[in-house]
């Protein structure tokens, strides 16, 4: 492995580095993206992740889930359109992957539960689809048994596991993942050429060839359920909109980080604060940080 280079990324990087919505764009200058996810008891997840993604300015967005999840879901996602996926004891299954092509991005896992059925599917869209993909919550416990899928990938994945998924993933205890993050990352990205952006109070962001850069933005009003869809969908929704795409990984998790932070400062305590706050939020943390 090369030479360990990992610094912080903060505001003044998002500054920087965060694409600006040209005069003349269009909706296709921004990305157009499908996120997979949702189950019947759980359709919350895929919906914040799709608000966040919205709010983070993607260009077009498909939401593909359950069929008995859509109508739940779409109210609060007016400006997305739907696929109905095949369903099996309540969550997504099949291996059709041809509604998911011609997409510049594929997001895949939240609240997708985890049934065969899912998994069989997550199998063939990580081994089918050939477009940037990020692979999030069941969908990164699905994965531990298809890692050399993923390695065999064209098209780059990124994955966001919390200590304990990426525990799950590399077969390392928790205890081990929070001792040497640093060097637990950077084997496993390198080993499976996978973006890797391991969730904490601190998250490191690994790249295939071992460049790291650290977030630490955010605070324990984000220690909730909900946060990690929050934050999947700005990361998309980042990816989508920059062909750099640590750079769009450390704008994502700075922007999540930061609108927790003036929202804690200015509006909401840490103990109310709730991850739909944060997607709203969003509005001032673009409008004051470009
Ligand atoms: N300080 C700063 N950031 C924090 C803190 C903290 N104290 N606590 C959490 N965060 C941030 C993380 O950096 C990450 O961006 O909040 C987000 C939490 O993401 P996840 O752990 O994926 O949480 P989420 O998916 O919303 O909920 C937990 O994961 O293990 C599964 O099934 C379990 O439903 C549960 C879900
Ligand atoms: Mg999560």
């Amino acid at each position: 492995l090369p030479p360990v280079n990992r610094g912080l990324w903060r505001k003044e990087d998002v500054r920087r580095t965060l694409p600006v919505r040209g005069k003349n764009s269009h909706k296709g200058s921004h990305g157009k993206g499908v996120m997979v996810g949702g189950s019947l008891l759980m359709p919350g997840s895929i919906a914040m992740a799709g608000r966040a993604a919205l709010r983070s300015g993607v260009g077009l967005l498909t939401i593909a889930t359950v069929e008995r999840a859509i109508s739940s879901i779409s109210p609060y996602l007016q400006e997305a359109t739907f696929v109905d996926m095949e369903e099996k004891e309540g969550a997504l299954t099949g291996q059709a992957t041809d509604q998911l092509s011609g997409y510049d991005g594929v997001a895949i896992g939240m609240g997708m539960g985890r049934t065969r059925g899912a998994k069989r599917l997550l199998e063939a869209i990580v081994q089918g689809v050939d477009a940037p993909m990020l692979i999030d919550a069941d969908g990164l416990y699905h994965l531990k048994e298809i890692l050399d899928v993923v390695k065999e990938r064209q098209s780059p994945t990124v994955l966001t596991p919390h200590p304990g998924e990426f525990a799950h993933l590399t077969g390392l205890s928790i205890r081990d993942v929070l001792q040497s993050p640093f060097s637990c990352s950077r084997e496993f990205a390198a080993k499976y050429g996978v973006y890797l952006v391991l969730k904490g109070p601190s998250t490191i962001i690994t790249s295939p060839d071992g460049k790291q850069r650290v977030d630490v933005s955010g605070n324990a009003g984000l220690a909730k359920g909900g946060s990690g869809d929050v934050l999947s969908g700005i990361l998309f929704a980042m990816m989508l909109q920059t062909d750099s795409l640590m750079d769009a990984l450390g704008n994502g998790c700075v922007i999540h980080g930061c609108t927790a932070e003036s929202l804690t400062e200015e509006k909401h305590s840490k103990t109310d604060l709730l991850a739909s706050d944060v997607i709203e939020g969003l509005s001032r943390t673009f409008r004051t940080i470009s």
